[in-house]
This record gives C-alpha cells, structure tokens and sequence, in this order.
C-alpha cells in the first residue's frame, strides 16, 4: 500500500488508489473503451462495472484470474458465489465434455434433469417438487407468481436492501426496472416492525421472500428470532414463506433452512446449483407446485428452452454429488467460518473501526464502530471507505468485489487465505487513524 494513507482524506486516498489503480491497468483500460461502444457505458452486467473502468480478464484457473495486462489475482469475487468451484474443476469439466459429446439440446426430458432434481431435493427436502429454470431471477420471479396463483393474493413482502435478481432489487437505487409486482416493505432483521407489517396486510399477502443472509445488502446474516417470526406469521396469515437460497444455499450441506431447522413453504436456488453453468431452481411444498401439473384443472404452464440444458443439469450434478457433497459444504462452510472470525477478531484487537459480517464462506467488509446487524447499522461513509478497500485489494493482486463483499471457493489455497488475510489487516494498519476521523464526522 502507499504507505501515506492515514494523512489523506478518504477522497484524497481513494483518487490517489485510483490513479494508480488507472496507471496500473492500461490493457483493461483500452478494452473498456471497445466495450463502450458496444454496451452502454462499456458494461452487460451493472454490478462489475467501477470507476474508472473495470478488469478485463482473459483467463482462470483454479482460484486465480488473470488480467489482460498480464497481472494474476487471487479471486475472491468467485462469480458472486456462483463461481464455488474455481476455474478450472477437472470433474465439472469432465462432465460438460460428457454433455457435449452426448447433446445438449435435445428438446426432451432427460435422465440428467431427474438425477440433478434428486440430488438438489435430498439436500433441501422442504423442496418436494421442483423445477428448473435458468437463473436466480427467473427462479424467485416464478416462487413469487407460484405463490400469488396458489393464494389468489396480489402483495409481495420484501426487505429494504435486498436483492432477488436484475429485476427485484431493492436497495437504494435501480428500482426503475423492477417488475411492478403490488410490494410491501419493511427493514431486515426487525422483528416486531416486520410482524406489525405482515399483520396489517396479512389478508392480501400472497408471500414473504427473504434471503436468510441479507446478501447484496452486506452479507447480513438473519437472526433466528426474524426468520422464525417469518415462518410464524406465515403460518398465521397463509401467505407463503419463500426463502431465497440462492447464495445461501452453501452455508451447509442444506443451506440455512437446515442449519436453523426453519422449513420454508418456497426455495429458490441459482448460482453455484450448476456447477457454474447458467441455472436456477424454484420448488417447495407438494400442494403449492402441483399447480404445474399437466393433469390438474387448471395447470400453471411454465416453458423455457434452456430449462433442462443438458451441460446445466450434468454439471450441477457432477458438482453437488462429486464435488461439493454434503460433508464438504459442512466442511467448508466451519472452515471458512472460521477464518471469517479469525479476522473480524484481529481487527477488533487491533481497534480498527472494520469488521467483516456474513457467514461461511459469504462475507462483507464494513467500516463502523458497532456490530453490524441491520442495514440500518452501516455507516454512509462505510461505502466509500469499502470503495478505497476495492482498489486497494486489486493494487495488491486480490479480487474482492467492489461493494466490499469476498466470496470463498473451494480451490483457495492456505496460502491465498494468508495472503488475502495479510491485505486486510495491512490495510486496517495503513488507514486506521483516517477511517477512525471518517467515522466520526
Ligand atoms: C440472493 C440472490 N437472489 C437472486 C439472485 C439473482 O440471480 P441471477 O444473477 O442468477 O439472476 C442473486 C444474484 O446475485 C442473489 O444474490
């Protein structure tokens, strides 16, 4: 790191981290400028694109990326979890070959989509049924009209910075694209104001989607108490329970509702689910998704070319049986956990207003003085200063995502762990005294 920080002003450092980051970087910059002419303002995806321009890369292999300019990172943005199994998995590689060499669209059932049904139902059995789609949107925006056709009700409940995909997003910001389902909000973690709201729409409510760690909104995770009281009141007024484990669905061997015992009505996968090729699941209770059932009265119809796609569906099962079985995701989940505190402790020790929230391998840096349990906790200046922590990672060749979140996959080495370990308590060193003077203004 420079070596200067704590004498600068976080915009002061975050310019001067910026123009190095710039001089550092030519070969990406020259890339973002044939992007521009493609993609307005040079992106296809809004959540890489940072200022002044992002990375481009050009390679992976195991839990490393490699830049344009030649540089090598440690990725710890594993695809926004989606990227669990590195780069370069000899098994999922072995099994898309496989699909490849035996048809991919093939515009029929197949054995592969049942062994993947089954595999993903013996990890989630609240998942009776379910079925496939092509990514975690398309999977919560199905769990939410499955829901309002099985209620016959038109309200949505959703929490104040959380993301259910590109059109359900509901931090500050970006709600003009959203789908104009009838929403109700109210503030994560926040028991007694989440019941009061559920209780005075509760004849109307067609479902409450929660991801149980708050993810795009700083890797929250949800209390027992909240998710528990969600269930509850669920029960009470009819509307169903839909839990979005897309990214928490890692956290164990069955996500988060078999850590905590919460059976939801509803569960949403996506991400990681296959293998790293594009995926999303919606299922749940029996009763609710018959409602797709061809023979019924009044079946839901439900396409989608690439639903059942055979590279999808053979390397996500390859993955959940060969790669991340359930001891591993136990496994990994304690280890990753554990160093998660090792150094949200050293950072503590060392009295650096920083503290790293989330669980397993889901984490986020935040910059603030108190524990972190709801939005509401997060400083405003904490985004700026996880912005100087981006830049700063990258100088250092470690890939963390621009809002500060850092996502683990299996192939990190001990020695990556170190290194990304030493970078955030060196950086907590380097700004102590400037993050400490930034929060208290
Ligand atoms: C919790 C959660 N749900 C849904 C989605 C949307 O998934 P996808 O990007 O596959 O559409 C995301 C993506 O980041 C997510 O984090």
């Amino acid at each position: 790191m420079s070596g200067v920080g704590a004498n600068l002003s976080v915009d002061a450092a975050f310019a001067a981290a910026r123009e190095r980051y710039a001089r550092r970087n030519p070969g990406s910059r020259v890339a973002y400028e044939n992007a521009v002419k493609a993609f307005p303002g040079g992106s296809t995806r809004s959540v890489l694109y940072f200022d002044p321009f992002p990375l481009t890369m050009v390679r992976g292999i195991e839990a490393e990326l490699q830049d344009i300019d030649g540089h090598t990172y440690v990725d710890f943005v594993g695809e926004y979890s989606a990227g669990l199994f590195g780069h370069s998995d000899p098994v999922i590689k072995a099994a898309v070959i496989e699909a490849l060499e035996t048809g991919t669209v093939m515009a029929s059932p197949t054995p592969a989509e049942v062994r993947l049904a089954e595999a993903v139902k013996a990890r989630f059995p609240s998942m009776e049924y379910l079925r496939f789609c092509n990514s975690g949107t398309e999977a919560n925006l199905m769990a939410i009209v499955t829901a309002m056709a099985f209620t016959g009700r038109r309200k949505i409940l959703v929490f104040r910075e959380a993301y259910h995909g590109g059109v359900l997003a509901f931090a500050t910001g970006g709600k003009q694209i959203n789908v104009p389902f009838d929403y109700v909000l109210a503030d994560y973690n926040q028991v007694d104001e989440t019941v009061a709201v559920i209780r005075s729409c509760a004849a109307d409510l067609a479902a409450v989607i929660v991801e149980p760690i708050l993810g795009a909104g700083g890797n929250i995770p949800g209390t027992p108490e909240f998710l528990g009281a969600l269930r509850a009141e669920c029960n009470r007024s009819g509307a169903v329970l839909i839990f979005d484990e897309v990214k928490t669905s890692r956290c164990g061997a069955g996500g988060i509702q078999g850590m905590l015992g919460i059976v939801p009505d509803m569960t949403t996968l996506g991400k990681y689910i296959g293998g790293g090729l594009p995926t999303g699941v919606f299922g749940g209770r029996s009763d609710i998704m018959a409602q797709f059932d061809p023979h019924g009265a009044h079946p839901i119809k439900h396409s989608g070319t690439f639903n059942n796609n055979q590279c999808s569906m053979m390397a996500g099962y390859a993955a959940l049986t060969k790669v991340f079985t359930p001891a591993k995701a136990e496994e990994f989940a304690r280890a990753c956990e554990r160093e998660r505190q090792s150094i949200d402790a050293e950072l503590s020790a060392k009295d650096v207003p920083m503290r790293l929230t989330g669980q397993g391998s889901l984490w986020t840096i935040h910059f603030s003085d108190y524990p972190i349990r709801a939005p509401k906790d997060i400083p405003p200046i904490s985004k700026k200063l996880g912005q100087l922590f981006h830049m700063e990672m990258l100088l250092h060749s470690i890939l963390v995502a621009a809002r500060g979140d850092i996502f683990i996959s299996l192939p990190v080495t001990k020695e990556q762990m170190r290194k990304l370990h030493g970078a955030i308590l060196l950086f907590a060193d380097e700004y102590r005294p400037m993050i400490a003077r930034a929060l208290s203004v």
